[in-house]
């Protein structure tokens, strides 16, 4: 199967040290891996209703959400690229990920089934120089991936407040030029032994 990237911006602003750090470690691809960067400010999804226990789910063919379930479910690797807000994701990927909640009870579609054994990869920019601060935020996909059947290639950090700082942090450009080509295993919970 072709690998096909699905590249989810989650700034909430146009010169994102997150999309830097992202589009440094696609350039990496090789050519034959397609790519799709959507991103959320132009894409904005609906407040997020929790309905799973009340009606059946209708598959979204329309709109922010449609084109977002489509690409979901296209991508072989899916990138959250979001800055880290709060020591977490921002939230417009908060609420991207909440979707996937009502998408696994879509009748017919087997969203878990069809994720899973694909990749789930990280990046963010923050501001604070400690990357530990951003544990939640590592946590939040790790778990995700290991609760879907993925695997996690986990989450390329890079630092900077202001935008364009990303592009000083020298080390995050180098880790960036090999990210996309390390082992992503299947993703396990923190209380999963092998
Ligand atoms: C709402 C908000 C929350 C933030 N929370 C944190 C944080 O918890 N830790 C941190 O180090 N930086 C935090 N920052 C700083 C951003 O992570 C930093 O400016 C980053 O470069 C933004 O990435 P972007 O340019 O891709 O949006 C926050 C910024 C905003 C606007």
């Amino acid at each position: 199967m072709t690998r096909r990237f699905l590249f989810v911006l989650g700034s909430s602003r146009t010169e994102s040290n997150t999309e830097m750090l992202a589009r440094r470690a696609a350039e990496q691809l090789p050519a034959d891996v397609e790519q799709q960067w959507i991103t959320l400010a132009e894409h904005p999804l609906p407040e997020f209703v929790d309905l799973r226990h009340d009606s059946d789910h209708v598959r979204p063919t329309e709109g922010s959400l449609g084109l977002l379930f489509d690409a979901t479910l296209a991508a072989t690797d899916i990138v959250i690229a979001s800055p880290l807000y709060w020591y977490s994701v921002s939230a417009p990927v908060k609420r991207y990920l909440d979707y996937w909640s009502g998408w696994l009870r879509i009748p017919g579609v087997e969203f878990k089934a069809t994720l899973a054994g694909r990749t789930l990869w990280g990046v963010t920019a923050l501001a604070h120089e400690e990357s530990e601060v951003a544990d939640p935020l590592v946590g939040t996909l790790n778990n995700s991936a290991a609760y879907m059947g993925m695997r996690f290639g986990g989450v390329l950090l890079g630092n900077g407040s202001k935008p364009g700082d990303v592009l000083n942090d020298t080390e995050a450009l180098a880790r960036a030029k090999t990210f996309f080509a390390r082992e992503a295993p299947l993703a396990r919970f923190p209380y999963e032994t092998d």
